[in-house]
């Protein structure tokens, strides 16, 4: 009897882990996976076995500036503006939009590293330092992928370079812009309770404050698809930061 205990509950432990390891498998498991262990479903992948190098190298990156992780992606470099959001009732201020890395990828944003593919003008395989294991030449394109290795004209994963039409970004997001708007939780609280889940970088929203370009969406996580750090199940992920 003690036995057939305890080798359930050790089979029920062995499950626990397994199901944790699925949740927690990562970058490798998603679409953010473009070398040849790329996901079935992948439409998009090259011939590298790299799978951090797309984004990030330990030497000879962009210039660095503030939040910019140690980046290998080129930053779109013919785009000098997003637009700028604008409507009636939006109380934030800044630059919005006019994300401004074009001109000097230093000043670059958060929001410019996902642009620097999602806006569709640069190619995916354009590194500033590609792999010494390749050769130190981009990885090439592989399979569907558009031979000019940008996004799909007509992805839904490429935004374009307008992007009025799209959630505020690139604005600061504190305790002012809170009691200004009135419909909003404060990040800035004294209890520190912060937003629980949405991360704010420098204290602004950026396109990773939603996004973890990183996590594993599949399976027990779908409720995170795509990349979110919140479930979308019900909104949650919203009203983490709009108290509706
Ligand atoms: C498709 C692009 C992409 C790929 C591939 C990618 N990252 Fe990132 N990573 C980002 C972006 C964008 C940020 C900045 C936003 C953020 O912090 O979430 C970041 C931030 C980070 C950070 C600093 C913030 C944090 O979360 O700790 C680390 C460390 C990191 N990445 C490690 C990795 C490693 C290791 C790999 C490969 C296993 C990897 N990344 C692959 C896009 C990527
Ligand atoms: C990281 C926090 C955060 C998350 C998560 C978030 N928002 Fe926002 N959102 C803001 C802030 C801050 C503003 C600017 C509020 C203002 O000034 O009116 C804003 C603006 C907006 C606006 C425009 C308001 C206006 O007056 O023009 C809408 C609509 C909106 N969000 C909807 C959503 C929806 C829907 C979701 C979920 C898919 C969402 N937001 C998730 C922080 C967030
Ligand atoms: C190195 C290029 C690259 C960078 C940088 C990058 N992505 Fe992606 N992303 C891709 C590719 C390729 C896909 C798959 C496109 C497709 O199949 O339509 C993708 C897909 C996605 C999707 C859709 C996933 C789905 O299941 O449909 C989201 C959301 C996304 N990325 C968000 C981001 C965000 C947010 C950032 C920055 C934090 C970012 N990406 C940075 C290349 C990139
Ligand atoms: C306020 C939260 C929020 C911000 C900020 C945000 N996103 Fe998203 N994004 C979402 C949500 C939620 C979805 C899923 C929408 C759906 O299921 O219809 C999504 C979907 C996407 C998709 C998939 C598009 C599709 O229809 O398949 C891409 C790609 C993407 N986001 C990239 C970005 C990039 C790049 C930025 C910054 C310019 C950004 N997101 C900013 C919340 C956000």
């Amino acid at each position: 009897m003690r036995n057939y205990q305890s080798s359930l509950a050790l089979g029920g432990m062995a499950i626990a882990l397994s199901v944790l390891g699925t949740a927690h498998a990562g970058i490798a498991n998603t679409k953010h996976n473009l070398s040849t262990s790329h996901i079935g479903s992948s439409r998009f992948y090259t011939d590298t076995t790299e799978i951090c190098l797309f984004c990030h190298t330990p030497h000879m990156t962009v210039a660095k500036s503030d939040n910019i992780p140690l980046w290998n992606h080129q930053i779109s470099s013919t785009v000098s503006t997003y637009g700028t959001y604008t409507s009636g009732s939006f109380n934030g201020a800044g630059t919005i939009h006019d994300v401004g890395g074009a001109t000097s990828p230093a000043n670059a944003t958060v929001t410019n590293l996902c642009l620097s593919c999602h806006d569709g003008t640069t190619a995916v395989n354009a590194l500033y330092n590609a792999s010494n294991l390749s050769g130190n030449v981009n990885p090439s394109v592989a399979g569907n992928t558009p031979a000019d290795g940008k996004l799909g004209a007509t992805w839904a994963s490429n935004l374009g370079t307008d992007l009025t039409n799209d959630h505020p970004v690139n604005f600061t997001y504190d305790n002012a812009l809170f009691a200004a708007d009135g419909d909003l939780h404060d990040p800035q609280d004294t209890a520190g309770t912060g937003l629980g889940g949405p991360k704010l970088f420098n204290g602004t929203v950026q396109c990773a404050s939603c996004h973890d370009p990183h996590i594993d969406y599949s399976g027990a996580n779908s409720a995170q698809t795509p990349f979110l750090r919140v479930a979308i199940t019900g909104s949650t992920l919203c009203l983490k930061c709009h108290n509706k």
